[in-house]
């Protein structure tokens, strides 16, 4: 099949056909962006209002409607580049109610037919629909749905998902189960937090990044992302003895399948059998509010008659079957005004244009701006100061511009040349899609994001500089650069008299910088928050380097030669080094910091030589920090990642795919407590 074409603007005639002629392009369109992209440019809401358009105008005019019209076919096919993978069952998909009536209605017709029905409630999870296929206890082969009877093959990518069962006892000979890929919203922030700190495009919601990590053709890129899943249907019911929806989600359990019971565990929704309007109505409105509670997305709740013999009964309908309603929430979507575009400098030094909005209530919560991202999404919406727009919250949480819907009259932003916070000139690093203010330890801006790295707990450990008070030292005068910190102590009388500061305060905060003079150097190296050194990485170089001089001259190809450290840090540290300004930092740094001697081990001395170790898990005896340095101190490595030059892996509670990954390649597996005691 041809790739769609972007339908462009709606024709203004009312004649039916040219509508439905639109109507079926756009669809086709949007369907194409939504699947085959994973990039849609409108929402579910939007997408579903124009499918119902066309439903309704192809009621009204049968003999216009398209043979091929998008209300008769699901999805689109598959994507090019996996391999297809061939459904048994066709995936299909679900009839929508989108409000009360609408979900009365459903409900009246399958009654008038089997007469009173048990049904039962679970979230309608808002990721990827995906099919796994067991034989004999082992998984075999999973699919996304793609066009409902052939999908992609994402077999390697699924095995990435620590929660995936690769074997599971007393299951037929072939069990195929159906659920959903997802990425929780915490873990989808924490991606973009990520994303953004090294200076990359973040994701605009967690169900495009679920869809478009799931379906890579390298299936190490997936393992990096955070996905989960949870699996909710059996498609051969008949060979496993289930009888209805609770007996699979039954089942499901028994295998060690995560399910919607887990899902909602804590929440006070059930996964409970229930009869009537009243009750269904009910469990509409508990879901209602539960929803910005759940740690996950979800876009309404499925309703799906219980007993699977009612089921058959009722059968399947052009598309979807008759025994499932998915029973959508109301569109969180306000339109409101776009006063003005302010641009904002991030403590990476990245610029970007925010929308200041006329505040709003969006599911619940009162949104004021909206980060626009960068100049091309300005561009892509058209937008102008003044213009009224649509907003929604992307993974619930972030607000986000959807589009404009009228124009205000207002002159086009013009993205400034130079830094709002310091008037220097912009960058725009090749390699990167946002713009920067390159003067790193000169800008307030990244001054006050330095001063918060520096002194946080991972890092020199210094408390008491919330962001507030950091901001106060930087107004005041009294901080210029993360080395003035050590210059507090002589400007006491100037701390007193800060707003809300105070003796006790300030004595305290003096104590503390006093107490982080002597850090371990791995510590400090991560303090410096030179770009792409974590605390692991920076634990690597410390027993390279020895000392801050030798940081300081250490070379590309010394750097390089470390296991663990790859030619992009190599270059970033030298970069760091080598520019006058953040060498000249580090200098005066030296001044008041004595960061405590690396006992440097000789290459094959002390007890853990030769020896990789990773940490997985919640350790409750040491942090993880501490763990990983008591491994260097006594010659070994620590290492983020499991591979089979793993010696040992130490996991604690809640370990998930690293254990997992270490029981495949056969790696040793101690406890917190074995551990300890080899040391
Ligand atoms: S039952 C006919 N249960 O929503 C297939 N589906 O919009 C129905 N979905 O294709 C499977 N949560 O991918 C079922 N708890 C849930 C669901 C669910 C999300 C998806 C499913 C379906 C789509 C329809």
């Amino acid at each position: 099949m041809t790739e769609p074409a972007n339908p462009g603007p709606r024709p203004n005639s009312k004649d039916p056909q040219a509508q439905i002629d639109w109507l079926v392009a756009a669809l086709r369109w949007h369907n194409h962006l939504y699947y085959s992209k994973s990039a849609p440019e409108i929402s579910d809401p939007e997408f579903d209002a124009l499918m119902r358009e066309l439903e309704a105008l192809e009621k009204k005019h049968p003999l216009l409607a398209h043979p091929d019209s998008p209300t008769r076919v699901v999805g689109a096919g598959a994507r090019g580049g996996l391999a297809p993978m061939e459904h048994r069952v066709p995936m299909l998909s679900i009839e929508n109610a989108m409000n009360a009536e609408e979900a009365r209605a459903w409900l009246k017709r399958i009654t008038d037919d089997v007469g009173d029905v048990e049904l039962v409630c679970e979230p309608k999870y808002d990721g990827l629909s995906c099919e796994l296929v067991y034989i004999d206890g082992k998984l075999a082969q999973a699919g996304t749905r793609g066009d409902g009877k052939v999908g992609e093959d994402v077999t390697a990518n699924i095995r990435t998902i620590a929660s995936v069962p690769q074997k599971i006892s007393k299951a037929p000979k072939r069990l195929e189960v159906r659920g959903e890929v997802y990425i929780n919203k915490q873990d989808f922030a924490a991606l973009n937090e990520r994303l953004e700190a090294a200076g990359q495009k973040t994701y605009v919601n967690p169900r495009n990044t679920a869809s478009g990590s799931l379906r890579q053709i390298d299936a190490s890129v997936t393992a990096q992302r955070p996905l989960s899943a949870v699996w909710y249907q059996i498609a051969n019911p008949e060979d496993c003895g289930v009888k209805d929806v609770q007996g699979a989600i039954k089942a499901l359990q028994g295998w060690g399948f995560k399910t919607s019971v887990e899902m909602l565990a804590g929440t006070g929704l059930k996964v409970e059998s229930f009869k009537g309007e009243q009750a269904l109505l009910v469990h509409y409105e508990a879901y209602g509010k539960q929803r910005h509670n759940l740690p996950f997305e979800i876009d309404g709740m499925v309703v799906k008659v219980n007993d699977m013999a009612v089921q058959a009964e009722l059968g399947v309908r052009s598309k979807s079957p008759r025994y499932l309603l998915a029973f959508k929430f109301p569109p969180e979507e306000r339109e409101t005004v776009c006063e003005k575009i302010e641009v904002q400098v991030g403590r990476t030094g990245a610029v970007t244009p925010v929308a200041i909005l006329t505040p709003t209530k969006v599911g619940g919560v009162t949104v004021t701006h909206a980060s626009l991202h960068n100049a091309d999404e300005i561009e892509r919406l058209g937008l102008k100061p003044g213009d009224t727009v649509m907003v929604h919250r992307a993974g619930d949480v972030i607000p986000q511009v959807l589009r404009v819907t009228k124009a205000g009259g207002g002159k086009a932003f013009k993205f400034p040349k130079r830094c709002p916070r310091c008037d220097t000139e912009l960058v725009k690093p090749e390699d990167e899609v946002v713009i920067r203010c390159p003067n790193h330890l000169g800008c307030p801006a990244q001054v006050l994001g330095a001063i918060e790295h520096f002194t946080s707990r991972t890092a020199m450990n210094i408390e008491g500089l919330a962001e507030k008070n950091i901001q106060q030292l930087i107004d005041a005068g009294l901080v210029k650069s993360t080395a003035d910190l050590y210059t507090l102590k002589g400007k006491r009388d100037g701390m007193v008299e800060l707003e809300r500061w105070g003796e006790k305060k300030a004595d305290k905060l003096i104590a503390e910088i006093e107490k982080s003079r002597q850090p371990q150097l791995a510590r400090f190296i991560y303090a410096l928050g030179i770009r792409n050194v974590g605390e692991t990485v920076a634990g690597l170089i410390a027993n390279e380097v020895g000392s801050i001089d030798g940081l300081l001259s250490a070379t590309e190809e010394q750097l390089n030669a470390i296991e663990g450290i790859g030619p992009v840090i190599a270059a970033s540290v030298v970069r760091f080094m080598q520019e006058p300004h953040s060498a000249a930092l580090v200098r005066e740094l030296q001044k008041h910091i004595t960061p405590q001697a690396v006992k440097k081990l000789a290459a094959g001395e002390g007890k853990f030589a030769g020896m990789t170790f990773v940490f997985t898990g919640a350790l409750t005896k040491f942090t993880r920090e501490q763990a990983e340095e008591m491994v260097r101190e006594r010659g070994g490595k620590a290492s983020g990642s499991v591979s089979k030059n793993t010696s040992y892996v130490v996991a604690g509670e809640k370990a998930g795919s690293k254990l997992k990954k270490a029981n495949e390649l056969g790696v040793k597996v101690v406890t917190e407590e074995e551990f300890a005691a080899m040391t």
